[in-house]
């Protein structure tokens, strides 16, 4: 059967990641890429403004025996003051958790840097998955915003692909790919 969006978008991630990877999930939510990146990586950085995705993240990742995920109560835009090692991998999913407060959404700004500081620690070959959900209020602009920040990106140093339903009704999400190229 086609890749759905979310699954292109591990298994592009999962190409590039080993035992010696650190990686970022941008928004943990209820843990699903956590736990996914984690059971690849040395570390994962997972981020939330929620308290519910560090409990539910953290009950997921016991179940699993899974202990390299460092659960952080704070916006991925800060997430220079947290990591310090060059990323392989991240990972974000905008929009709001729909399990949780559906106000508590990713926004343009905050999005867009928390996009910049990754990409300026990715490594040589590193990758950026980016699952962009917009059919609630805000979520158009926030589209619109990461899409023209990617396009701008200089081509002699980043890669860019996007996969995206063309022929399903409503707002289904999509794609955004992005990898860091190999210096010559
Ligand atoms: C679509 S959900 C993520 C789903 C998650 N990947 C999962 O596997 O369940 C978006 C999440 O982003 C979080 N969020 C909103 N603003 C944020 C920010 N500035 N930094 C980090 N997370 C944020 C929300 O609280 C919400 O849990």
């Amino acid at each position: 059967m086609i890749k759905r969006p979310i699954h292109l978008s591990h298994d592009f991630l999962a190409e590039v990641l080993d035992d010696n990877s650190i990686a970022v999930d941008a928004t943990m939510g209820n843990g699903n890429d956590t736990a996914f990146l984690a059971g690849l990586t040395q570390k994962v950085y997972a981020f939330d403004v929620q308290e519910q995705a560090i409990k539910k993240t953290s009950e997921r990742l016991a179940q699993l025996g899974l202990d390299n995920a460092q659960l952080i109560l704070d916006g991925h835009q800060n997430l220079d003051k947290y990591v310090e090692e060059s990323i392989r991998a991240a990972i974000f999913n905008l929009g709001y958790l729909p399990s949780a407060d559906k106000t508590v959404i990713t926004k343009p700004d905050t999005t867009l840097q928390a996009i910049e500081k990754i990409l300026e620690r990715l490594e040589s070959g590193g990758r950026l998955s980016i699952m962009i959900y917009y059919g609630h209020a805000g979520g158009d602009m926030e589209k619109d915003a990461v899409l023209d920040f990617i396009k701008d990106l200089p081509q002699e140093n980043f890669a860019t692909m996007l996969y995206q339903p063309l022929n399903q009704i409503n707002t289904p999400p999509f794609l955004v790919m992005v990898e860091k190229l190999k210096e010559n």
